[in-house]
């Protein structure tokens, strides 16, 4: 049947998913599946339907594609779609909640604080007063439901952190501060039930920002990240964990930071990046499952 791929949409990662998108839709087309383009930002999702689409890949990220919203409206138009259901997006996408639920379970993951609307009401200045009595620098500052790096900044001096604060406000109403954990950056995917090998980042100056993830031709990727054994283990033993714990499914990957030997996990990203520079794509590669195969296999998992 006909498989919508969905890419674009209104977030603030909508270039990045249309990258995504349309690698996808090249690859599904090569592999013979009867693809087509579909983009919710322009067109209204119940066509899709009418125009008798049997299946959907979800290449968006962010909110509107990643968060759950457009999965409940799938399931209501009964359309199995690619990757985590309703409530595992929604959480994946709130990464204070992601936390909150992680911790509970005993899962490490950086000591933060959350500013909401009510914490910006007496100004930023007052709202980086509050951050200083909880934790001390240096800290990473984050909108609650963003990806790609977007409005994310650290902050190594305390002048810094009102602007800091301000721009990750100007995504989101919610604000994640935590602890800035000075390790070796990890990530690590997951196909169905099974781990793909984890990847080892290292960005120029240490820098894992929006250009240093899908410009820069600087940003080594080392896979399999050179970990020995058994913490290689106990880290893709760890990412099933999380990712159960958040009630995820079909695919998608975790960001993580190692801190010596200690992980801590940042956060699950349900719709992860397909472009050229993506990750997800080079941990299949290193274990034999070309782009094509991967697209596929991710389709195959579809659900609703
Ligand atoms: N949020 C981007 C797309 C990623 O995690 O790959
Ligand atoms: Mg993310």
């Amino acid at each position: 049947g006909k498989v919508a791929v969905l890419l674009g949409g209104c977030s603030a990662e909508r270039e990045v998913s249309l990258m995504s998108g349309s690698a996808v839709l090249e690859a599904l087309r090569r592999a013979g599946v009867d693809a087509h383009p579909f983009d919710p930002a322009e067109r209204d999702l119940f066509e899709l339907k009418r125009e008798g689409f049997d299946r959907a890949f979800i290449a968006l990220h962010g909110r509107g594609g990643e968060d759950g919203t457009l999965q409940g409206v799938l399931e209501w138009l009964r359309i199995p779609y690619t990757g985590s259901g309703v409530l595992a997006s929604a959480l994946a996408m709130d990464k204070w909640r992601t936390k909150l639920l992680w911790q509970q379970l005993g899962l490490p993951t950086p000591v933060a604080l959350r500013l909401t609307e009510e914490e910006f009401a007496a100004g930023s200045e007052e709202a980086a007063r509050r951050v200083l009595e909880a934790l001390t620098l240096p800290v990473f500052v984050k909108p609650v439901h963003e990806g790609s790096s977007m409005g994310a900044t650290r902050v190594e001096r305390e002048e810094e952190l009102t602007s800091a604060l301000e721009a990750a406000r100007r995504f989101d109403g919610e604000v994640l501060v935590e602890r800035f954990v000075a390790g070796r950056e990890i990530t690590i995917g997951f196909l169905g039930e099974q781990t793909l090998p984890a990847i080892e980042i290292v960005a120029p100056q240490g820098r894992y920002d929006y250009h240093n993830k899908y410009f820069s031709d600087e940003t080594r990727y080392l896979c399999p990240a050179p970990l020995p054994e058994p913490l290689a283990s106990r880290l893709a033993e760890l990412t099933m964990r999380a990712a159960r714990a958040l009630g995820c499914r079909g695919w998608g990957r975790i960001d993580l930071l190692l801190e010596d030997d200690a992980p801590y996990l940042l956060e699950m990203n349900t719709a992860p990046g397909m472009t050229a520079h993506s990750l997800v794509p080079l941990a299949a590669r290193a274990s034999g499952i070309e782009f094509d195969a991967l697209c596929l296999r991710i389709l195959e998992e579809a659900r609703c």
